[in-house]
């Protein structure tokens, strides 16, 4: 994406997180151009933001050199969204107030694209009465305010005023940056290993990170889709915009799964669920001694295939399979045994695929017969086309109704 960004930066303590919002922004590949008050190159040197914009940064209405184009119009033309972060009661007082006294003000007041407000300041100053009616007037023009957080604040007082992480800014800035054309899919993706207790302190797992559900999750959030993650214990974050439910054993994620089911659209299984758990896990720690000669286990339900036998007729469930031996032909299989519309093949013999990569390399293979093979890929590469399949699916079923299962859904082998 080469969307343009204008990025305000005002006087307030929270533009010490500006440096990381705009890395993430540029890492997505935006066009970022700084305009910064005099007050905000207080609290952050132009330099730093410059360097990692990659484009000068603006602060002085006075240093314009004279030439075809007039600095603060272009920049305002050129923006495909602003964002004022951290945006003090003194910007929002001046821009609810229509006022232009130096360059960002003037920008603003030019500008065509959304704009995004993200307030930073004390809670009472928050909570005042003509902060308050400056932010209302700000959101009947248009203006997308982000609440801010609540918390321990810089000056000391506890409550509402933190500006919000860097991440939450960047998945906001991407979702008004992205076209919503998922917007009204209700999409439960499940990511990451599970942990089998074996005691109190060790447990069976696997390798899964997490990554691939996250960057589905993440990019169905952008995408407009109202998105649950209902993850293992990963080794990365999830994602900002999410509802996010963690999980820890097979069986938990089995509850979780059957309790959001029915208000899903759609379901992309990304977890790598264990098969097994032992059968009788002890409460403390398993003494050395004591340590058992064999570990019996028992089978964990297949979610998938539970959800493959319940599944709406305009439900769409998409599964995943890493497969080492004759993929294609298991995965077909598995395809038509657990009642899926697509099943995503990790080829995880190939370099750069499966488990723990930021890459990876799939196949998809769907129920109505259409087949493809992906070169190597970022895991959010992969994602963005899973929705994509994920929308076609979609389009070619019509409008979404809700519907009790049909009799070609029950069809399923075990
Ligand atoms: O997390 P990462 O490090 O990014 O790695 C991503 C991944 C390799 C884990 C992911 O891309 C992937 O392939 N996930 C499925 C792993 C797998 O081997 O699944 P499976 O063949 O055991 O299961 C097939 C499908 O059934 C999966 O959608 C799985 O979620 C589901 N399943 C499996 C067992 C079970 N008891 N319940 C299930 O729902």
């Amino acid at each position: 994406m080469s969307a343009t960004v204008v990025l305000g930066v005002t006087g307030g303590i929270a533009a010490y997180k500006i440096p990381a919002l705009v890395r993430l922004l540029v890492a997505d590949g935006l066009d970022v151009s700084v305009v910064m008050t005099r007050a905000g190159t207080q609290f952050v040197t132009p330099l730093t933001l410059a360097t990692l914009s990659c484009n000068p940064v603006h602060v002085d209405m006075w240093s314009e050199r004279p030439g075809p184009q007039v600095e603060h119009i272009s920049l305002a033309d050129r923006a495909d969204l602003a964002v004022i972060a951290p945006a003090t009661a003194n910007i929002i007082g001046k821009l609810a107030a229509g006022l232009a006294d130096d360059l960002l003000t003037t920008v603003c007041l030019a500008l065509k694209c959304p704009v995004v407000i993200c307030p930073s300041m004390n809670v009472n100053m928050y909570r005042n009465r003509v902060v308050q009616r400056n932010i209302k007037t700000l959101k009947e023009m248009g203006c997308h305010v982000m609440e801010p957080e609540s918390g321990w604040l810089a000056c000391g007082w506890t409550g509402e005023g933190r500006m919000p992480e860097p991440e939450v800014i960047a998945a906001e800035i991407m979702r008004h940056l992205s076209a919503p054309d998922l917007e009204g899919e209700r999409i439960l993706v499940t990511a990451g290993p599970t942990e089998e207790p074996l005691d109190a302190v060790r447990f069976l797992t696997n390798r899964s990170s997490g990554k691939m559900g996250v960057a589905v999750a993440a990019r169905a959030a952008r995408r407009g889709a109202q998105v649950t993650l209902i993850a293992g214990p990963m080794s990365v974050e999830p994602p900002a915009g999410v509802r996010n439910i963690p999980v820890r054993t097979a069986l938990e994620m089995y509850q979780r799964v059957m309790e959001v089911f029915d208000d899903s659209d759609v379901v992309i299984k990304t977890a790598a669920v264990s098969d097994f758990r032992p059968a009788n896990p002890a409460t403390g720690k398993i003494k050395k001694e004591e340590a058992p000669g064999k570990i019996s286990l028992v089978r964990n339900p297949d979610i998938l295939h539970i959800l493959g036998t319940k599944k709406r007729a305009q439900q769409i469930l998409v599964g995943f399979a890493a497969e080492t031996e004759n993929p294609l032909e298991n995965g077909r299989k598995k395809l038509i045994a657990k009642n899926l519309d697509m099943l995503v093949l990790n080829d995880v013999t190939q370099p750069g695929a499966g488990f723990r990569q930021d890459t990876n390399v799939v196949h998809f293979l769907l129920r109505s017969g259409e087949e493809e093979s992906l070169d190597l890929m970022t895991k959010d590469r992969v994602a963005d086309l899973i929705l994509d399949r994920v929308k076609e699916i979609r389009l070619r079923r019509g409008r979404k109704q809700d519907s009790a299962p049909s009799e070609a859904d029950h069809q399923v082998r075990p």
